[in-house]
């Protein structure tokens, strides 16, 4: 039986490349409303296990339940526009000519009415949609503090203000689960607070449910409820941060080292 409060649930998950086995057999659920965390040395299989799970990788085995219903053989955009599953990219990719709210808007848009016809027609029903998005974008850019420079090509922006529109530009077509693959990584200090500050306000505010993979374990472990540890590609632990830490078996595998 899956709870309602189980949002996801990944039940012996594997998945080779050619002779490497990246993910060996993983399970977990993650629960509606909780921010989790998910960690591991590298090559111990996270972003293949967000691949998977997404739809951009097909599993070998095992199968992924998205709120109860099996969308293991689901194509991505399925997953994404149904089951309200998102994922980020380290990348960053913004459209660079477009301000910030236009930006927010096109993502709405590409999101819930994906046609060309339907995203510049004209007629009132077409006002009425982007009247709505633009009162939702606006709302993100003050929840991401872009206010200040939101009025600027995204291109003339720099890397990290980047960053945190392509975040708020995720949370536009309201998805349940977000999947976050570093969204710190190589960005300054002020601005890891803001998007920690975005990921809260993504949880508390809109009731996004988060998996985030990061490496700054400081941050990730008072930003998370609850952690996941991987470790060649198998499940080595999951638990509340405080557990985590002072876990033998994580701190030899990777804390420690
Ligand atoms: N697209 C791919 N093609 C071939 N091998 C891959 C691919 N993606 C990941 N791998 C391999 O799978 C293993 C797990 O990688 P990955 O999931 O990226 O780990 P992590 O995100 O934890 O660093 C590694 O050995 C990696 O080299
Ligand atoms: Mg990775």
């Amino acid at each position: 039986m899956n709870s309602p409060q189980t949002i996801l649930k990944v039940e012996g998950l594997r998945k080779n490349y050619g002779g490497v086995p990246a993910l060996q057999g993983v399970d977990f659920e993650l629960t509606r409303g909780e921010v989790c965390g998910l960690i591991g040395p590298n090559g111990s299989g996270k972003s293949t296990l967000f691949d998977c799970c997404t739809g951009l990788q097909k599993s070998d085995a095992g199968r992924v339940l998205l709120k109860g219903t099996d969308i293991t053989q689901w194509p991505m955009n399925r997953i994404a526009r149904e089951g309200r599953l998102l994922r980020s990219f380290q990348k960053t990719v913004v459209f660079p000519t477009m301000d910030s709210e236009e930006n927010l808007i096109l993502a709405g848009q590409m999101a819930r009415f994906p046609g060309i016809a339907s995203t510049f027609s004209i007629g009132r029903k077409s006002r009425e949609r982007v009247a709505a998005l633009r009162e939702r974008a606006r709302e993100l850019i003050e929840v991401s503090g872009l206010a200040r420079v939101a009025h600027l090509p995204a291109g003339n922006m720099s890397g990290g203000q980047q960053k945190l529109l392509q975040f708020a530009t995720m949370l536009m077509p309201q998805p349940e689960l977000v999947l976050l693959d570093e969204p710190l990584a190589g960005i300054n200090p002020i601005l890891i607070e803001r998007v920690i500050e975005c990921i809260r306000t993504g949880n508390k505010q809109f009731g996004i449910t988060f998996l985030v993979i990061e490496h700054n374990t400081d941050v990730l472990m008072d930003l998370s409820h609850r952690v996941i540890v991987l470790h060649q590609g198998q499940k080595l632990a999951d638990d509340t941060p405080e557990a985590i830490v002072r876990n033998p078996a994580v701190v030899e595998a990777y804390l420690g080292g």
